[in-house]
Parts: C-alpha cells; sequence; structure tokens
C-alpha cells in the first residue's frame, strides 16, 4: 500500500464535464465568468471545454469562443477535451498546452459515445499523437467505464489493463480512471487499483468518480488509502454525461475538499471563490 498523500491535486472538470449535458444552451459569458471564477479559487487545473462535434455536444459548440474569453492564470493547468484531430488542430489553435483524450472500457459505451470500436479510437490517437508531441502537449487519457457500463454490466480489469498500457506507450501522462455511471462502490475502487497499482506507479493515475449512488466519496476515501493524490470533481456536482443513461454529475469538488480537510491533506484551493462559481453556473442551470 501506498503512503496517504500530503497534498491533492484537483481537476475541475465543472466546465466540461458538468455542463455538457445541460441541455437549455448557456450563454458563453456565463461561461466564461464561471471559469474565471474557477481559476480565483486556484483549482490547479481547469478542464475548460471540448472539441468534439457540435452535433453530439451542441451545449459545448462555443468552445472557441470560451477559449478565447477567458483569463488564465500561470499556476493553473487549462485543459481541452478533444476526440479526433480535428478536435486536437482546433485545441491548439485555441492555445491549449494541455488536452485529454477519452476511450471507453467497454465496446458498447465507445460506440454510443464517439461512434467507433475501442481499437479504433487508439487508432485516432494514433492519429493526434505526432501532432502532440511535435508540439509538447501535456496529454492526459480518460478511460471511461472502467468498473461499470451502462449497456454491458460490470467491467473486468482484463479490459482495462492492456488499454492502459496502449495510452502510456502513445506518451498520453496521466490517466484518468471514470466511472462513468457512478455506480461502482469501495470494494471494486479497491480490486482494480490493486490490479493496476501492480504495474504502474501511483502518481500515473487519477480518479474520476460520477455521484449517482452518494458512493463517490467513499471511493476517492479508497483512492487516498492507495495513495491517489488527483482526483476529478465539479464545482456543485453539476453535469453527466449524456451517453450514459442515468448518470447524475461528478462529485462536487467541496466534497473532496473537506474530506481533504478532514485528514489534513493539503489542495491550494479557496473555498469561498469555489463556491462563488458554483452558485454562479447554478443559475444557469433547471
Ligand atoms: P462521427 O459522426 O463518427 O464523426 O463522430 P465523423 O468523423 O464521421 O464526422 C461527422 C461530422 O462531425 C463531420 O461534419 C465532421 O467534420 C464533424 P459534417 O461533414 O457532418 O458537417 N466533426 C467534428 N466537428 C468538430 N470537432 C470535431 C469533429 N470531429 C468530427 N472534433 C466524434 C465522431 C468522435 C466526432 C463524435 O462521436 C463526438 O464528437 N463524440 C464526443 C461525445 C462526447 O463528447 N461525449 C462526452 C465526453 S466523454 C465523457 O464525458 C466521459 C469522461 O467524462 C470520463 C467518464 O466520466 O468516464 C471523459
Ligand atoms: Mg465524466
Amino acid at each position: 500500500m501506498n503512503p496517504f498523500p500530503t497534498t491533492v491535486r484537483i481537476v475541475e472538470v465543472g466546465p466540461r464535464d458538468g455542463l455538457q449535458s445541460i441541455s437549455s444552451r448557456i450563454p458563453t459569458d456565463a461561461k466564461i465568468k464561471y471559469i474565471n471564477l474557477l481559476s480565483e479559487a486556484m483549482l490547479p487545473e481547469i478542464e475548460v471545454t471540448s472539441f468534439v462535434s457540435p452535433k453530439w455536444i451542441p451545449q459545448l459548440s462555443d468552445a472557441m469562443d470560451v477559449s478565447a474569453g477567458i483569463i488564465k492564470h500561470k499556476n493553473i493547468r487549462y485543459t481541452a477535451l478533444v476526440p479526433n484531430i480535428a478536435g486536437l488542430t482546433n485545441a491548439l489553435e485555441s492555445g491549449y498546452d494541455s488536452v485529454a483524450v477519452f476511450i471507453a472500457a467497454s465496446e458498447t459505451f465507445s460506440q454510443k459515445n464517439t461512434n467507433c470500436s475501442i481499437p479504433d479510437s487508439l487508432e485516432r490517437m494514433k492519429i493526434m499523437q505526432p501532432k502532440w508531441a511535435e508540439h509538447f502537449i501535456h496529454v492526459r487519457g480518460y478511460i471511461s467505464t472502467v468498473w461499470e457500463c451502462p449497456y454491458e454490466g460490470k467491467t473486468h480489469a482484463e479490459k482495462v489493463l492492456p488499454i492502459i498500457d496502449s495510452l502510456f506507450e502513445l506518451g498520453v501522462r496521466e490517466i484518468s480512471l471514470g466511472d462513468t455511471l457512478g455506480k461502482t462502490h469501495p470494494g471494486n475502487v479497491k480490486s482494480l487499483l490493486d490490479a493496476i497499482l501492480k504495474r504502474w506507479p501511483v502518481n500515473q493515475f487519477a480518479l474520476h468518480f460520477h455521484d449517482t449512488y452518494n458512493l463517490a466519496l467513499k471511493n476517492v476515501e479508497v483512492g487516498l488509502e492507495y495513495g491517489i493524490s488527483t482526483f476529478d470533481s465539479s464545482a456543485g456536482g453539476v453535469g453527466g454525461c449524456p451517453y450514459a443513461p442515468g448518470s447524475a454529475g461528478n462529485i462536487r469538488t467541496e466534497n473532496i475538499l473537506d474530506l481533504c480537510n478532514k485528514f489534513n491533506i493539503q489542495t491550494g484551493i479557496n473555498k469561498n471563490n469555489l463556491i462563488k462559481a458554483a452558485s454562479h453556473i447554478q443559475q444557469y442551470i433547471d
């Protein structure tokens, strides 16, 4: 078992994961203000938006305008989610030096979310790789449905491990393990981490829990026990994935901060400013 971390790094995914499934259109200016408020809360990394097909995720079709409008702080990493070379090209044109790519551990979710198989997702990444290498881009990789798939049920570790291998071979620096449905529980989290951390160092992984069944905080605690020190979350817990029916928003960033305070773990985040950001965006969400 790795030691309990003394600092935790939050990747704030509210502006991307939080907003992507909100059906009523949120004005671009409101998103820019939200991200600026999150920057004032000193989140170490903010996932600003995604450069995906506007037909698939209409809410984030203003990705370029949002990216151009925000005020960037020098100590914060700003990341954009990209599904393919077109998205990566747009992200680079919008000034990003950090992107996140995504793939699923279950075939049906891969098809529903990206209209392609798992091997084809890897092919898309292979096409992107020379470009991200040439521009020295920091690349984070999400693996969705690592514990549960909304269509196929339980995911076995044997499906996840080869994908991790492939992502690291492509130069992905950090892998975020996604409980897309928010259904996993501490026992499942432990067994996957046991399998993964036998093979790779703990500091190469982050955990990404949606909080559909109120299990996310317990799962974060398990992650801490295993020495994981990067967690994805969303201020106010907004959001979900439109291609994972029934899934709720990400775990609230505030809840992780409270847990870290309890264990005397530093995060560097200003909670009052975080709450201001969450209340600002909440007025645009039904
Ligand atoms: P496709 O329809 O198979 O793509 O979609 P295509 O290559 O056949 O292109 C079709 C049209 O889309 C063309 O336009 C392309 O130009 C356009 P048309 O000729 O019809 O006018 N297009 C694009 N436009 C803008 N930006 C692009 C782009 N690519 C193609 N990048 C595609 C394939 C991957 C694009 C689509 O399936 C897609 O955008 N999927 C993204 C869905 C998504 O964003 N899901 C949520 C994010 S993942 C998530 O939430 C999980 C996570 O949080 C972790 C977890 O919780 O587990 C990360
Ligand atoms: Mg997610």
